[in-house]
């Protein structure tokens, strides 16, 4: 058992409802397959792992998950009706990890749509996935938070970095845990309620890409332009001016310009 045993959360917790029926394993494929395959799982049940062999990032990348290191965590949304808003879940749950976060972290912020920064380094992020379940929509929204000070593998050493790496203490993963499901609760509801206009005002106070010269790619990183991010559009869509004028980017991911 780690020192700081995920599976005591509900000792920690402070939400009503997220988090409120958890399921901790030890070793796991990936807790988003693992959220989606918990057939009768209640709105904001909750999945964590100390390890993932499996573990997935946005555009099919691995997430490297190796044991006790990071926060590996999914849970499940259950509207009674989701449109086309829920399109901007993934900022919303971003708001509330900055939240839960910005208290200790310096330095720390979002890169559109969904990178939680610490500088230009890469601390976490989050991989939304909906589906149908009978006639309900259901989302299972995992996030992955870099927690130990760790040797990083070659290909993310220049670009990651860790809650110990950036405060130089030690981190309770259960009371990191706690403080941003806790963050995370309040920002659910009022996306839910209000879609992207509830949260936009916080986004865009915390998201560093606004203003500034980047590449945006559709693809994965195979192709990418460089653009400047001018402003976010009412359901959370990236505003950019290139070459071909102003556009619309609706999922992507920004990578350094040059
Ligand atoms: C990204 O930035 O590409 C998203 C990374 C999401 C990783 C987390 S770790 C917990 C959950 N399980 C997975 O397989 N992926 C997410």
């Amino acid at each position: 058992m780690s020192d700081d045993a995920l599976g005591s959360l509900s000792q920690r917790l402070r939400t009503r409802w997220l988090g409120r029926a958890h399921e901790h394993h030890g070793r796991i494929g990936s807790t988003n397959d693992c959220a989606a395959a918990w057939s009768d799982a209640p709105h904001g049940a909750l999945v964590t792992a100390d390890r993932q062999d499996a573990g997935r990032g946005r555009f099919g990348r691995v997430w490297h998950s190796p044991p006790g290191a990071s926060l590996y965590a999914s849970f499940v949304l259950r509207p009674p009706q989701a449109d086309a808003r829920w399109s901007a879940l993934g900022l919303a749950v971003a708001v509330g990890l900055y939240e839960g976060l910005a208290g200790t972290i310096g330095g720390l912020g979002l890169r559109w749509p969904n990178d939680l920064l610490v500088g230009d380094r890469k601390l976490g992020g989050i991989l939304c996935e909906g589906r149908w379940a009978g006639t309900t929509p259901q989302f299972v929204v995992g996030f992955g938070l870099n927690v130990r000070a760790q040797p990083w593998p070659p290909e993310l050493a220049a670009i990651a970095t860790s809650i110990e790496q950036a405060t130089g203490e030690r981190c309770d993963r259960v009371a990191l845990l706690a403080a941003v499901l806790h963050a995370l609760e309040p920002c659910l509801e009022a996306f839910a309620r209000d879609g992207f206009a509830a949260i936009r005002d916080r986004y865009e106070a915390a998201c560093v890409s606004l203003g500034t010269v980047v590449a945006v790619s559709v693809d994965g990183g195979r192709a990418r332009r460089q653009v400047r991010a001018i402003g976010l559009d009412h359901d959370g869509a990236l505003l950019v001016q290139g070459d071909a004028g102003r556009e619309r980017v609706e999922a992507g991911e920004l990578l350094p310009a040059g």
